[in-house]
């Protein structure tokens, strides 16, 4: 084995715009300038878990072209922790193993000096907990959500938001020729940044966050005010993770598994659409944005802050900053401890004026109970029946 510096990289947790960008940053700092050896990490930890494992040398010629590709070269999963990781069994069942111990070990073979971990808040967590057993991480965070905390931005964010204006933008012309309400529901399990801000610079009408539960008697009446005043269609955009005040929690189309898989949102949209219609008597469509928030080619922002970030996480590794995380703060970039990232989710501040964080810490939210989605009328809700 050779005598230069090794360094691991991996994408874990959701994909998002501007994983790629980062990688090629590190690879351009680390390989090109620096004369380290890079090795890419397929499936985030599920490459170190194979047998061969499944890993390769990132070089310039392998991040050549990827700045405007969307998604990861590398690969990623949300699910599967390697301190819980399922495991089907013969009969198959399904067991949660600890196979943390393998990619310690994995680390320790390959001669690695350090990993850069791109990922969200759950993967700074795994990342916090192999910190504890000796490996050095660098984090780098992503997230279409921007709920990340102690940045004010993640990559991926803004072209997130791009694409859910320019959806809002071709719902309003549908809207108006039709005299419709139209409700889009857009990412954002307990964080409503997209819908804020996608929301707010497509006019829409009314936004429902996952940090504000909604009462639907308010959303109903201000439709009725702008039908009596001669605004015959309206925009209503929908997160996800937003909750009713009176109602039973969030939408959920399938159940986590409470290890290692989330719960999967959806119905929010539906969910309120069925309401106002019922309501008003206002005919409402619902278009659910999903994973096109996530995916395609960055936006010129993203490429340029996963560009830094990829160069700041490569200069924090030469500067041995082993357990920081890069981040935005303004509009400069600097280090945060991963150990003060944990369990802490930037979320909306009602207090605040939409475009950052609370002013001072970080509001960390209790999550709202989950409720399965599509529930048909009132009553079967209150029954607790699916509609
Ligand atoms: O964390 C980003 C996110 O896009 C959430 O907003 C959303 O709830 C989730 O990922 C969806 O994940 P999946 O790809 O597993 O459906």
């Amino acid at each position: 084995m050779s005598d230069k510096k090794r360094i691991g990289i991996l994408t874990s947790g959701g994909d998002c715009p501007g994983l790629n960008p980062v990688i090629r940053a590190v690879v351009k700092r680390g390989v090109s300038q620096l004369g380290w050896e890079v090795i890419g990490i397929r499936d985030s930890y599920n490459g170190l878990l194979s047998s061969p494992y499944r890993i390769q040398e990132l070089d310039r010629d392998a991040v050549r072209g990827i700045l405007t590709r969307g998604g990861t070269i590398l690969g990623t999963t949300n699910h599967g922790s390697p301190f819980a990781f399922p495991m089907r069994q013969a009969g198959g069942e399904i067991v949660y193993v600890d196979r943390s111990t393998e990619v310690v070990e994995a680390c320790r073979i390959l001669e690695l000096a350090g990993l850069i971990m791109i990922g969200g808040d759950g993967s700074m967590k795994i990342a916090h907990q192999f910190m504890e057993m000796g490996l050095r991480f660098v984090g780098v965070p992503k997230t279409i959500d921007n709920d990340i905390a102690s940045t004010d931005y993640t990559f991926g964010f803004n072209t997130a938001v791009e694409v859910a204006t320019e959806a809002i933008d071709r719902l309003q012309s549908t809207a108006e020729s039709h005299d419709r309400v139209m409700v889009c529901e857009l990412m954002g399990r307990d964080a409503g940044w997209i819908a804020l801000h996608a929301g707010i610079a497509g006019g829409a009408d009314v936004i429902l966050l996952p940090e504000i539960p909604y009462d639907l008697n308010r959303v109903c009446d201000k439709l009725r005010r702008r039908k009596a005043a001669g605004r015959l269609s309206s925009i209503v955009v929908v997160a996800e993770g937003a909750t009713e005040a009176e109602g039973a929690g969030q939408n959920i189309l399938e159940g986590g598994d409470g290890k290692s898989r989330m719960p999967r949102l959806g119905g929010a949209g539906a969910y309120v659409a069925r309401a106002i219609q019922e309501r008003t008597g206002i005919e409402t469509r619902t278009t659910v944005l999903g994973h096109l928030q996530r995916g395609g080619t960055p936006s010129a922002y993203d490429r340029l802050l996963a560009t830094r970030y990829g160069f700041g996480a490569a200069e924090f590794v030469r500067e041995e900053r082993w357990g920081e995380m890069v981040a935005l703060k303004g509009t400069e970039l600097i280090g945060v401890k991963i150990v003060d990232v944990v369990g802490k989710l930037k979320t909306v501040s009602p207090g605040s004026d939409g475009a950052s964080g609370p002013r001072r810490g970080h509001r960390v939210r209790r999550l709202a109970p989950c409720r399965p989605a599509f529930r048909a009328t009132r009553s079967s809700r209150s029954s607790g029946k699916a509609g």
